[in-house]
């Protein structure tokens, strides 16, 4: 696993196929993020899980996190046109706001999982809707950061 500017990479050199996982606002603050909803994991063991688990199913990851919307917007589509295989997105709370986000997913091609460490439907009213949602094919949530394994699972088999 290699550290890059925005996040890790790993198995790209060996792997045809590439998964983005794209991780939104205050997830770089796992691990010590509310705890007790989103457990002692940093971001940084999510992504050496995900690089394991990709090489078992030969998978790159290429893993990164912004605070900033319009960077997610921008990578969604590079996803697009660097032909990657699937998006996991843990877009944080922009999942509950970003008709932006919606338009980009339905903008590209690549197939998009929604992720989340926490079961957002079981939390605070504002949380029950989700803008990714209405145009993610997929979405795994509530499993802590095996919501993440489950997803590159799902990707490996579209
Ligand atoms: C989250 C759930 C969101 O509601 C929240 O804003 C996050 C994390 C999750 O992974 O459980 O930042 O996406």
């Amino acid at each position: 696993m290699e550290r890059t500017i925005h996040g890790w990479t790993g198995n790209t050199r060996v792997a045809d196929k590439t998964v983005y996982v794209l991780n939104g606002p205050n997830l770089n603050l796992l691990g010590t993020r509310e705890p007790h909803i989103y457990g002692h994991d940093t971001l940084d063991d999510i992504a050496a899980r995900l690089v394991a688990r990709g090489a078992q199913l030969g998978l790159g990851i290429d893993l990164r996190q912004s605070n900033h919307e319009g960077h997610l917007v921008d990578w969604l589509h590079e996803a697009h046109f660097e032909g990657a295989h699937a998006v996991l997105l843990n877009a944080g709370a922009y999942t509950h706001t970003s008709i932006a986000l919606h338009d980009a997913i339905k903008a590209i091609s690549v197939p998009v999982i929604e992720v989340h460490l926490s079961d957002p439907e079981t939390r605070e009213p504002f949380r029950h809707i989700s803008y990714v949602g209405m145009a993610a094919i997929q979405c795994v949530k509530g499993l802590g950061p095996d919501s993440y394994v489950v997803a590159l699972e799902a990707a490996a088999k579209l």
